[in-house]
């Protein structure tokens, strides 16, 4: 996978897990890094699949409709990556926060529905639930922020809710944060994403 990584603090802390939305790229999210927490590690990475040229972390067959066998082979790579990476690089693998936003927070929230101990915590922004009808493995000590819009065409406030629900049931610690712009990652929850993770840290 196309990636960039920046060892900004103790390989040995806190890695952050940047994953940007559809026709991003591995740049787009490295400014949140900064505001998130500036002494941790980055990992930013691009996803494999290209929609009309637009880089995404899996296919879909419309809009809001997932192409599921795609999302399990390429939240299975994504999980191999993240392994590989972290080996290559010298981070510590069981310290990652997925920052996602879009279709890579969707991403980020497969990760959580398919891997026991992927991602120690992760900032959704704007997600959606990525498959129904799967159980989930334990995710207990595993801390999830969530910011949905009230007004988002894309994620609904009910699948955010039901999105918070199912991770609660499985054993995580689950906060969500409201905004009114649409499907817009707005400075407002970056903010409150970044006065979360200080609390989670403390
Ligand atoms: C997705 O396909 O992951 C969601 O519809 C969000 C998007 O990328 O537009």
């Amino acid at each position: 996978m196309q990636y960039i990584y920046e060892e900004k603090g103790n390989p040995n802390g806190p890695t952050l897990l940047l994953l940007h939305g559809t026709g991003g790229t591995e740049n787009d999210l490295l400014p949140l890094a900064n505001i998130i927490d500036p002494n941790a590690n980055v990992l930013s990475v691009r996803g494999n699949v290209l929609e009309n040229g637009m880089p995404r972390f899996f296919r879909r067959l419309e809009e809001g409709v997932f192409d599921e066998e795609d999302l399990i082979k390429r939240t299975q790579e994504l999980h191999e990556f993240l392994n590989e990476a972290s080996q290559r690089n010298g981070f510590d693998r069981k310290q990652i926060t997925a920052i996602g936003y879009s279709n890579g927070a969707n991403i980020a929230g497969s990760l959580l529905f398919h891997y026991e101990n992927s991602l120690q915590k992760a900032i959704l922004h704007h997600p959606m639930i990525p498959r129904r009808g799967i159980k989930l493995p334990n995710l207990t000590g595993t801390d999830v922020f969530i910011a949905a819009g009230e007004n988002d065409p894309i994620c609904s406030p009910e699948e955010a809710e039901e999105l918070t629900q199912l991770l609660k049931n499985a054993g995580a610690h689950v906060d969500i944060h409201w905004e009114s712009n649409g499907h817009q990652l707005s400075m407002r929850e970056i903010k409150a994403a970044s006065v979360w993770y200080a609390a989670s840290k403390a």
